[in-house]
């Protein structure tokens, strides 16, 4: 079934729920728990469905609002699942002076997103990053494992096509 905040399909397994409960169980009656629970249960998941803001919710014994607000406000949490495959985007300094904006744009504009968000067939995730250790051939892009040095805009798509 489609969640309501987002376009993506709710498919929480029971032992992933099992798991959410007991994350949530441990935090119970504690004041100031949420950004820990949200990202305990984040790590379960991977993500932050509404079935799963609505059991936090009604486990702590807050409004299902207040949990949704902490969510979209934190760059952290997100409310749709991680691609098959993630791209790091280095926004360090000397990354971002030799041209991270640029290949971002370009991410953008091939991939019919915004920022650092998922492609609506779960093939990409864009994510930014600060330094990966390698300011000297930079810009430098990760692909899940694979570091990709001095990355020109116009061939991030010719790295990408090796990524189903
Ligand atoms: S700033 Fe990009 S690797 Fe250091």
């Amino acid at each position: 079934m489609a969640c309501e905040t987002c376009t993506c399909v709710d498919e929480i397994t029971e032992e992933q729920k099992e798991k959410i409960r007991e994350i949530i169980g441990s935090y119970k009656g504690k004041p100031g728990v949420l950004i820990q629970v949200l990202h305990e249960c984040q790590q379960v998941v991977g993500y932050l469905p509404r079935e799963v803001q609505a059991m936090i919710a009604e486990g702590l014994d807050i409004p299902l609002s207040e949990v949704y607000s902490v969510v979209t406000f934190y760059a952290l949490f997100s409310l749709k699942p991680k691609g098959r495959n993630v791209i790091s985007v280095c926004k360090g300094t000397a990354c971002y002076v030799k041209g991270a904006d640029d290949i971002m744009e370009k991410l953008e504009d091939e991939l019919g997103i915004k920022g650092e968000d998922t492609t609506d067939d779960r093939r990409f995730s864009v994510e930014v990053v600060r330094c990966m250790g390698a300011c000297g051939l930079g810009p430098v892009v990760r692909v899940n494992e694979d570091i990709y040095a001095r990355v020109k805009p116009d061939r991030i798509m010719e790295v990408l096509d090796k990524y189903e």
